[in-house]
């Protein structure tokens, strides 16, 4: 198994090339069993699990290939011979957003069966809305031996679809799920994430008609079983792995430029930065940080798009360790998202936790030793911790972070940081 070797930084400078956004790619390739054509995609992050859902495409009877180059990159999904409906365990235990492929599948083929992903390190994650959902489309579903059959004898129908709680891949499950369906299917409480637009956008420029992209109440022209003709597009930049950088940057007091980043998909987490007293250059595609001298405390409460992403909390954990004063940080989205906590204690960081909010006493000196990332975002903030830890950190199991993170170890090399990856 690989790990991470970190030597304290100094400081780092240079640029930063943001990859594709990795919650984005997922939808869209799924999208692709709703195309009649060939589709192509640009700038998919080359990351874990893009990798697990292009083979479970291909698993599927859909040819999938992909051509990986240092500037840019280009995978094409043909999904006219997918044959197979039935996304097994040993794909989705792998990874819960496996169960983007239920919506399209039932949608395109009137059966579908997928594992049930389980739970998992940050919570239990149950996708009962996303089955609600699909049986008030007409699909009848039932749960056997810890799979999911769906099966919509008549096809999908439109409806009002309401989530009780505002879901991302729920919404874009249904939104592939109502693009192939007869009639008009409205969401309401819909995610708003840049990455659910993404998904929106293309369907509506491929031929089902949107409406209310960006807002929470979202009506799906169907088509009717009509397959769709999908032209090329391009993944929009990773604002998490640009958020995660812009944290590498505060933490360690270093001036670092992101190019291809989208300084519009981070209004939350630029403003807690500038909060914390770090400022910003920003041009349309381009972020630079000019970071401040002394940190300053903050409160985070972790919301839905566009309020302070959950997967920037554990980032901005490690950060506040090294801010002067106490910070307060809430998680309102999974209730087991703190595992990074006792890693971090570990490293020297005086954090107490309280159900779900952590209160995180700075400025502590951290200090380097062996710790364990037990999730992805986890992973990431002890990568940012043991920037800063005095000696070496090796940082294990970090396959977590390869699921998420296009070349961090490169990356982070390229802009002067001692990590290397090593093997057990
Ligand atoms: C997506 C992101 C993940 C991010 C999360 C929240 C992808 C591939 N993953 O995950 O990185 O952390 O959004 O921004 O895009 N819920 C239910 N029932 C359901 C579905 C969700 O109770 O059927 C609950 C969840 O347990 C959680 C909340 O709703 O408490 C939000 O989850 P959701 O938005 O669905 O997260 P994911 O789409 O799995």
């Amino acid at each position: 198994m690989d790990y991470l070797q970190i030597k304290k930084a100094d400081s780092l400078h240079g640029n930063i090339k943001i990859s594709g956004a990795k919650n984005a790619s997922l939808p869209l390739i799924a999208m692709t069993i709703l195309a009649k054509n060939c589709v192509s995609i640009k700038n998919l992050p080359h990351v874990a699990d893009i990798n697990t859902l292009l083979k479970l495409l291909s698993n599927l009877g859909a040819k999938c290939s992909s051509l990986w180059g240092d500037e840019e990159n280009i995978t094409t999904v043909d999904t006219s011979s997918l044959t197979q409906t039935k996304a097994t365990y040993d794909i989705v235990k792998t990874m819960r957003a496996s169960i983007l492929v239920l919506g399209p599948i039932l949608a395109r083929f009137g059966h579908c069966e997928v594992s049930l992903p389980g739970g998992c390190a940050i919570g239990q994650r149950p996708v009962d809305l996303h089955l609600k959902a699909l049986e008030q489309m007409g699909a009848v579903i039932n749960i056997e031996a810890g799979y999911i059959h769906a099966i919509a004898p008549n096809g999908l129908k439109g409806c009002n679809i309401i989530f009780d709680k505002i879901t991302v891949t729920g919404t874009a499950n249904i939104v592939m799920a109502a693009a192939l369906a007869e009639g008009v299917t409205t969401i309401t409480n819909a995610a708003r994430e840049p990455e659910v637009v993404q998904l929106c956008q293309i369907l509506n420029e491929s031929g089902v008609k949107i409406e209310g992209i960006e807002t929470a109440v979202l009506t799906i022209h169907g088509t009717n079983g009509k397959l769709l003709e999908i032209d090329e597009f391009s993944v929009i930049p990773d604002r998490i792995e640009a958020g995660t950088y812009l944290c590498a940057a505060a933490i360690t007091k270093s001036e670092l430029t992101l190019n291809g980043a989208n300084a519009k998909h981070l209004g939350a987490v630029l403003s807690k930065l500038e909060e914390m007293g770090s400022r910003f250059t920003i041009t349309e595609n381009t972020i630079t940080i000019h970071p401040s001298d002394v940190i300053k405390h903050v409160k985070i409460v972790t919301q839905e798009y566009p309020a302070f992403p959950t997967d920037m909390q554990a980032q901005f954990l490690a950060l506040a360790t090294q801010a002067e004063g106490t910070s307060i940080i809430e998680e309102r989205l999974f209730e087991n998202r703190f595992m990074h906590v006792s890693e971090l204690q570990r490293m020297g960081a005086d954090i107490s936790l309280n159900g779900n909010v952590a209160t995180v006493n700075g400025k502590s000196k951290l200090s380097g030793t062996d710790v364990m990332a037990t999730d992805l975002r986890a992973s990431s903030a002890l990568v940012l911790a043991a920037l800063v830890a005095d000696g070496i950190t090796d940082v294990h199991r970090i396959y977590h972070l390869d699921r998420g993170y296009d070349s961090l170890e490169k990356k982070l090399q390229n802009v002067g940081a001692d990590i290397k990856r090593l093997r057990e």
